[in-house]
């Protein structure tokens, strides 16, 4: 068989790689030679994968619920390296706004799939399996965490009640009011329920950690750095276009698509609540109660005002209508 120039000068440059390093070219053939040639299912790892699904119960649709949260979170990890590409800086307008795009995809494709929650498990199979669950949460997932502390400054993210009082205070005594300390609280006694007790026990330091790590290196921050290096005014629009668009898939749409679920499975009778472990959900999981907004410069004041409520009120009735 003939090598053509090509492939020798491929050869000559791999030599000198491994060369380059004092190690032996030889060694590498040796090896190559005996090494066995990859395939699927070693690549994307899926022994490992399909056997990370343990129901605790017997009910048939638990898997459902497994799986579909272990999806969620594979599209949170494909946000996070898109928010820490953003972070790491240097980034053109080009490359900044289709990372952005990339997360918006992301969130876009979960909010697309949540019909298999929301219609995709038997009303009663998904009470009877859920009690074997408590005090597990979907509140108590880190990522979902991470990924608002990379995507905002942290004062956008403190509860509205609390933000002019700790707004030059430092990380940890924003932490303390960060709005998701209002959720999972005993709706009679109105104290942390023990899922949110367990979760800080658990995460409270990393959660410090990464609100540290991006407080100046956050996709906002990294818009104001991309802003002031000039851009022009269609690159300003296309930026603050993909920002928007963020904005809403974090905050409005897939929560919306969430409480959506949550109400469809856990009704608003208050003799259901105790399905959820008595928490106060349905006060804390709309949009529009928890006016999450990363980034408030980019709405009017009547959007701000709005905020997920139009959208609320829709689903709203569409639940009503449908049930
Ligand atoms: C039938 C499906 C689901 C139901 C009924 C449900 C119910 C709830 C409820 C009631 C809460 C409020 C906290 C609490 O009281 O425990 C909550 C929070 C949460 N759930 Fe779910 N959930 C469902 C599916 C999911 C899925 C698939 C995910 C994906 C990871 C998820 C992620 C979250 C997150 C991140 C929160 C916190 C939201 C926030 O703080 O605004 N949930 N869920």
């Amino acid at each position: 068989m003939e090598w053509s120039p090509e492939m020798m000068e491929k050869l000559a440059a791999l030599r000198e790689k491994i060369e380059s390093t004092g190690q032996d070219f030889e060694t590498y053939v040796n090896g190559w030679q005996r090494a066995s040639f990859q395939n699927y299912w070693d690549y994307v790892q899926l022994d490992t994968l399909l056997s990370l699904q343990r129901p605790v119960t017997d009910v048939a649709d638990e898997p459902i619920f497994i799986i579909y949260h272990q999806i969620t979170e594979l599209y949170f990890k494909l946000a996070r390296i898109e928010i820490d590409a953003i972070a790491a800086g240097d980034l053109s307008v080009e490359d900044f706004t289709e990372r952005v795009h990339r997360i918006n995809r992301y969130f876009g494709a979960l909010r697309g799939s949540f019909g298999v929650m929301e219609k995709g498990m038997k009303k009663d199979e998904f009470l009877a399996f859920r009690d074997a669950l408590a005090p597990a949460s979907g509140f108590q997932s880190v990522q979902y965490r991470i990924i608002e502390l990379g995507c905002a400054p942290l004062i956008n993210i403190v509860a509205e009640t609390k933000r002019e009082e700790v707004r030059d205070s430092s990380i940890e005594e924003q932490m303390e009011f960060i709005y998701w300390k209002d959720g999972a609280k005993i709706e009679d006694t109105g104290k942390p329920a023990y899922t949110a007790v367990q979760f800080i026990e658990k995460y409270w330091d990393d959660l410090l950690f990464a609100a540290d790590s991006y407080e100046h290196c956050n996709i906002w921050e990294r818009y104001q750095e991309l802003l002031q290096s000039g851009v022009s005014p269609e690159e300003q629009l296309q930026l603050e276009n993909a920002l928007r668009l963020l904005d809403l898939n974090v905050n409005v749409n897939w929560p919306l698509q969430h409480y959506k679920t949550a109400v469809r499975y856990l009704s608003r009778k208050p003799s259901d609540i105790a399905a959820t472990g008595g928490t106060n959900w349905q006060k804390y999981l709309p949009p529009r109660f928890q006016r999450r907004i990363f980034y408030p410069e980019l709405w009017t004041d009547e959007q701000r005002a709005q905020w997920g409520k139009s959208w609320v009120d829709e689903v709203l009735k569409e639940i009503e209508q449908g049930s």
